[in-house]
């Protein structure tokens, strides 16, 4: 859906993404194959999850760097709004770190949505967002956390079907992954947008380029991790039944 139908799409930037998305081939990625295939265990997929929620709690933050860096409000707009929409305008209860608690609290109880000490894997994450997000070209940036959002969607989607397959959670209780599912390749749109005109420059079209591929690593590097969590040993958490 194109919430600016007045306004053209970033045809060549969403081609790109859309290339680099195929070619990351995520459902046969261990971690997904793992998933879809029924060879993660609910605990294993929850204690991965729990050190996702850093991802996730963390991924408003370069974009309000990006959105500082901006100097035309005009393009400011977009990514505000969609800044805002993270922190679920502007109510906490909707804020998109409480969305993926309460998908947490129903995989594995109250004490499963208390996040865990930082793991170095998301803290490496997290670290190279925010370096390329403050000091790489705006361009860079920007298409980083366009192809993350871009492949969110995608990513979304298999995490849904799997956890309903698995009979882990039940649909109608599915609300963070469904709604990004749902509204993550317009979200990268938007940052597409603010870079889609770089393609007609060579000089700054190779920024663009070199996002694209910095949120492709990123994602990869940091589900390839996220395939060696192991569930968490003694205490284990009581999984929600
Ligand atoms: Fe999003």
């Amino acid at each position: 859906m194109n919430p600016h139908p007045s306004r053209s799409r970033p045809l060549r930037c969403l081609a790109a993404a859309e290339a680099l998305r195929q070619a990351c081939d995520f459902p046969r990625q261990p971690y997904f194959r793992d998933l879809i295939q029924g060879g993660m265990s609910r605990e294993v997929f929850l204690e991965s999850q729990r050190h996702f929620a850093h991802a996730v709690a963390f991924f408003p933050r370069p974009m309000a760097a990006l959105v500082a860096r901006l100097p035309d409000p005009r393009q400011r707009l977009d990514l505000l709004r969609n800044l805002v929409e993270e922190h679920g305008d502007f109510r906490e209860e909707a804020f998109h770190i409480s969305s993926f608690r309460d998908f947490l609290t129903r995989l594995g109880g109250v004490e499963a949505a208390e996040l865990p000490p930082l793991p170095p894997a998301l803290h490496a994450f997290q670290a190279a967002l925010s370096g390329s997000c403050s000091f790489d070209e705006l361009e860079t940036g920007l298409a980083c956390l366009g192809f993350i959002e871009y492949a969110f969607a995608e990513l979304s989607t298999l995490i849904a079907v799997a956890v309903v397959e698995r009979g882990w959670i039940a649909p109608q209780e599915l609300r963070h992954y469904r709604l990004h599912a749902r509204i993550d390749e317009e979200h990268a749109a938007e940052f597409f947008m603010v870079i889609e005109s770089a393609w007609d420059e060579p000089e700054r079209r190779i920024h663009v380029e070199r996002g694209l591929a910095l949120g492709a690593q990123l994602f990869r590097r940091l589900y390839d991790d996220l395939a060696e969590v192991k569930p968490m040993s003694g205490q284990g958490l009581a999984l929600h039944a």
